[in-house]
């Protein structure tokens, strides 16, 4: 029924999208694969558990971005609100830094929980630019960000250092001791 469609348009990964009909009720996962394409948050358990589904939000474009599960947001909560997606994270086809390390670390095996990994670690690196991390703090911090995702595959542990090494050699977002 017409009053079940709705207009959304946000902006994807720093492009704001045409405004699309789409059901009412249509979850934000679903927007993204069906809508734009966009397949790789993917979807794992669909009920807000395993965190697959993970991506970016912002209210506002100057907001801290913050953790969403795509599989249990309606996209109509997010309406006109800014959302970057795993594929929003490299730049000019060059992979950013926990990509890299995630790649390097050989975190993962089917890599079906890899892009809500990075979008949580992703995320802790951005609030780390703001509020940096005492050194002994930092794996404290990486779980924070990831601690609740499932990974079926591989243990923890490569994610873990990966994000680690990243955050370690990154310049700014380690406290700097007091002598
Ligand atoms: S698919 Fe498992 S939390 Fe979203
Ligand atoms: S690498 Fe397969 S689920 Fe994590």
């Amino acid at each position: 029924m017409a009053e079940d469609i709705i207009s959304i348009s946000i902006i994807l990964n720093g492009q704001k999208t045409e405004p699309r009909q789409v059901p009412k009720n249509m979850l934000l996962l679903d927007f993204l694969h069906d809508e734009m394409a966009l397949t790789g948050t993917k979807f794992g358990c669909g009920i807000g558990v395993c965190r697959a589904c993970t991506v970016a939000w912002q209210r506002v474009p100057t907001a801290e971005p913050v953790p969403i599960l795509a599989c249990s947001t309606p996209v109509d909560l997010v309406n006109g609100q800014t959302i970057r997606t795993v594929e929003g994270l490299a730049d000019n086809n060059q992979l950013s830094k926990l990509q890299t390390a995630v790649l390097e670390a050989f975190a993962f095996q089917c890599g079906y929980c890899t892009p809500g990994f990075l979008m949580a670690g992703e995320i802790l690196l951005d609030g780390l630019k703001h509020a940096p991390v005492e050194r002994d703090k930092v794996d404290e911090a990486v779980l924070g960000a990831i601690g609740q995702h499932i990974c079926r595959c591989t243990g923890y542990v490569r994610y873990l250092q990966a994000m680690r090494k990243v955050i370690l050699e990154t310049p700014g977002l380690v406290k700097k001791s007091e002598l």
